[in-house]
C-alpha cells in the first residue's frame, strides 16, 4: 500500500520531489504554521511526517496518528519533539545536523560582531539623521579580537565558532559535558565550569541543545557572574535564558549587552520589553537561514523521511534507540 506523508511547511530545494517519489504528499499550503488542531486532525492517517522546529510533536499528537513510524524535522534541535514518547511508540525520528553547523557559526558570529560593536545603533544613528560631525566616543562599543570568548556548550557548531574565534585572536573557554581534546590542542581553548567561564568571559556564546538541564541555564545568578562589560550571544534556543532576568541584567546593566538569534517566547512580540533596549540585538531565528544551507536541510530531512519509511538507517537519526 502507498505510504503517505503530511508535509506541514512548503519544503525548499527538491525536498518535495524527493519525499512524492516514494509517498503520496499532503501539504499544508499556508505561509504560517500548521494551526494545531489542523495538524492534529490531518496526521491522523500518515505514516510520516516532515515538520518544523515549531511544530509540536508529542503525546497528543502521536495519541492522533495511530499510523504514524516516521518524524522528520527540518532542524538539528528536536527541543519540540518528545523523543522518549516517539521510542516507545516505535517512532524513528530524523533531524538534519552537520549541514547547517557552518551557516549557524556565521551568523553567531556577526552577532557577536554587531552586539559587541554596537552595530544596530550605528545603522538607526544613520537612517535617523542624527549621523554629524565625527565624535570620538560616539557609539563605543568592545573589542572582539583579542578578547575572551566562552563557548556554553561546543558540539559542532560551538566548535565552529571556536574556530573562527581562533581567527580573531580570540583566547577561548568552552564549557560542556565533556572535555574537547582537539579544541584544546587545535586553538588552545580551555575548559571551566559554567561559572568560571562566565566571570572570565568577555563574551558568552550560547551554543547548547534545550534540554531539561540546560533551560534557564542562564538565570539571574549566571548573569550576575558576568562581567559587567560583557556580551552574551544566543543561537541556541531561547529558554536556555531566562528572558526576565535577562532584560534585568542589561536595563540595569549587569551586562553590557546581548545578541539574541532564538528568544523565549518566539516569536518575540513587537511590543516586548527587550526590543526597547539599545544593547540588546535580536534576529529572527536565522543561524541557518542561508540559500545553500536551508535548501540543504529541507532535502536532508526529506531523505531521512524516505530512508526511515523504508525501513532503512536514515543519515541523521534523533532516537537510534528505537532500532535496538
Ligand atoms: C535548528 O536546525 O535547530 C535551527 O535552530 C534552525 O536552523
Amino acid at each position: 500500500m502507498a505510504k503517505s506523508v503530511l508535509v506541514t511547511r512548503q519544503p525548499l530545494g527538491r525536498a518535495l520531489e524527493i519525499i512524492s517519489a516514494d509517498a503520496s504528499v499532503d501539504l499544508w499550503g499556508g505561509d504560517v504554521s500548521m494551526p494545531r488542531a489542523e495538524l492534529l486532525a490531518r496526521v491522523a492517517s500518515v505514516d510520516g511526517l516532515y515538520c518544523m522546529l515549531n511544530d509540536r510533536i508529542d503525546r497528543e499528537l502521536l495519541a492522533a496518528a495511530p499510523q504514524l513510524r516516521v518524524v522528520s524535522t527540518m532542524a538539528v534541535g528536536v527541543d519540540n519533539i518528545d523523543l522518549a514518547v516517539c521510542t516507545r511508540r516505535d517512532v524513528v525520528v530524523g533531524h538534519t545536523p552537520g549541514v547547517l553547523t557552518e551557516a549557524t557559526a556565521d551568523l553567531a558570529v556577526a552577532l557577536l560582531l554587531a552586539t559587541a560593536r554596537r552595530l544596530g545603533e550605528g545603522i538607526e544613528h544613520v537612517r535617523s539623521g542624527r549621523w554629524g560631525e565625527f565624535q570620538p566616543d560616539l557609539l563605543l562599543g568592545r573589542d572582539v579580537h583579542s578578547s575572551v570568548i566562552g563557548i556554553v556548550g561546543p558540539g559542532r557548531i560551538g566548535s565552529a565558532v571556536a574556530r573562527r574565534a581562533a581567527g580573531f585572536g580570540a583566547s577561548i573557554l568552552y564549557t560542556g559535558p565533556t572535555a574537547k581534546p582537539t579544541l584544546e590542542q587545535e586553538f588552545g581553548a580551555k575548559r571551566r565550569d559554567l561559572s568560571g567561564l562566565l566571570s572570565e568571559a568577555d563574551h558568552v556564546m550560547l551554543t547548547a541543545p534545550l534540554r531539561p538541564d540546560t533551560h534557564h541555564l542562564i538565570d539571574a545568578s549566571a548573569l550576575r557572574l558576568m562581567k559587567s562589560t560583557a556580551t552574551l550571544i544566543n543561537v541556541a534556543r531561547g529558554p536556555l535564558v531566562d528572558t526576565a532576568a535577562l532584560y534585568e541584567a542589561l536595563r540595569s546593566g549587569w551586562i553590557a549587552a546581548a545578541g539574541l538569534d532564538v528568544t523565549d517566547p518566539e516569536p518575540l512580540p513587537a511590543d516586548h520589553p527587550l526590543l526597547g533596549l539599545p544593547n540588546c540585538v535580536v534576529l529572527p531565528h536565522l543561524g541557518s537561514a542561508s540559500v545553500q544551507t536551508r535548501t540543504e536541510m529541507a532535502e536532508m530531512a526529506a531523505r531521512n523521511l524516505v530512508l526511515g519509511l523504508n525501513g532503512e538507517p536514515m543519515e541523521a537519526c534523533a532516537n537510534p534507540e528505537v532500532y535496538a
